[in-house]
């Protein structure tokens, strides 16, 4: 999408914690990071996508934007909401593609289209053989709604939604540029509660999967097999838990990783298999269950895979006059969101 205006302040609403980036370019279009806030939420605020403590949300947004003007925000719908499809159609104006696309998402999407918001983009055209593909995406009214009420009523202005899988996207393609044709790349984005894989080939979204797992399944094992609290649990996985770690701490986080690691590997075989794409080149992770060194190893070893993290620094160096460096310390791999939402333009351009 062509891009203009002013940037809008990133708001990733997730789980286990609300981040906030805002990013400013200047004439040259260099960019820094002016503002980072995190916010963690108590356990259950958001259960399987829905929102079930709104107050503790509204709460956090009023104390990351205490005394901030700049109101004017991008936020992310979870994945639970959400379908992204990728369809093949004739090749047409886009007069007639917007005239077409809500009959095509009657037959793609299982939800009643008129619960949906529907967006579509034409990724590649295939002139030869008459055909492009267009990635359509059907999100539920209702949760944007919710969303955005939340961010109304914290005295916020929502301009646009968008989801992980592509927020990550952005933030990779302006970290290290427009991605190699020639080259498969996954984009692994491990939350607390989901994971979103986003596989970019011939420089286009080529397939995307969530996957109702993340960080919270290995806290919740470590509670489980040791009998402690959930902020127990929690600090021993982060290594932040005063004291000795349990023994079992590492192993029962490698067990719960392997089947995180083997769901993955499953969706790139699954790739492999139906798209003649015969290659992965390259996985980078986001999130912040990408600090678990074990997820690496695992799907490296699995995948046959050079495996890196998405470095959201290289979009944007926090400003030392107003970010302080140690509040993004340990929290980069959880603002890569963020960071995407917060490229975002207040005026922004479908292409023709
Ligand atoms: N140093 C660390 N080591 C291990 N796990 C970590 C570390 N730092 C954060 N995490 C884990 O990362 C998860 C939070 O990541 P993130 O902020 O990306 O999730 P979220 O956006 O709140 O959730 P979701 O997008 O899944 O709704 C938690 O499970 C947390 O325990
Ligand atoms: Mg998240």
């Amino acid at each position: 999408m062509a891009s203009e205006g002013k940037n809008l302040v990133g708001v990733d609403i997730g789980t286990s914690s609300i981040k906030v980036c805002e990013i400013k370019e200047d004439r040259k279009g260099s960019r820094s990071l002016v503002r980072f806030g995190y916010h963690p939420l108590p356990p259950q605020t958001i259960v399987d996508g829905h929102i079930m403590n709104a107050g503790a949300i509204v709460e956090g947004l009023e104390r990351l934007f205490h005394k901030v003007k700049r109101r004017d925000v991008a936020l992310r719908v979870s994945g639970h909401s959400v379908i992204i499809k990728k369809i093949t159609m004739p090749v047409m104006t886009s007069a007639e593609l917007a005239e077409q696309i809500n009959w095509e998402a009657e037959q793609h999407i299982p939800f009643e289209l008129a619960d949906v918001q529907i967006d579509y983009q034409v990724v590649s055209r295939r002139e030869d053989q008459g055909q492009m593909d267009v990635l359509l995406v059907a999100a539920k009214k209702e949760e944007i709604g919710d969303l955005t009420n939340l961010a109304l009523e914290a005295k916020l202005r929502p301009k646009v939604v968008d989801l992980d899988a592509f927020s990550v996207q952005n933030c990779f393609e302006s970290a290290y540029g427009e991605p190699d044709p020639e080259q498969t790349i996954v984009l692994l984005h491990v939350g607390a509660s989901l994971t979103t894989l986003n596989i970019l080939a011939q420089g286009t979204t080529a397939f995307t999967r969530d996957v109702v797992n993340g960080g919270n399944a290995i806290t919740e094992e470590i509670q489980r097999q040791l009998g402690i609290s959930q902020e127990e649990a929690e600090a021993y996985k982060c290594g932040s838990a005063q004291g000795i770690v349990p023994d079992e701490v590492p192993q029962i986080t490698r067990e719960v990783v392997d089947s995180l690691a083997g769901e993955i590997q499953r969706s790139l075989d699954f790739y492999l298999a139906t798209s003649g794409d015969r290659e992965i080149h390259k996985v980078y992770v986001s999130g912040g269950t990408a600090n678990v060194q074990a997820l690496h190893d695992e799907i490296a070893e699995r995948c046959q895979v050079d495996v890196v993290s998405l470095d959201p620094l290289l979009v944007a160096q926090p400003d030392p006059k107003s970010v302080d460096p140690m509040a993004l310390q340990g929290r980069t791999a959880q603002a890569v969101v963020a960071y995407g939402l917060a490229l975002r333009k207040d005026r922004e351009r479908r292409p023709a």
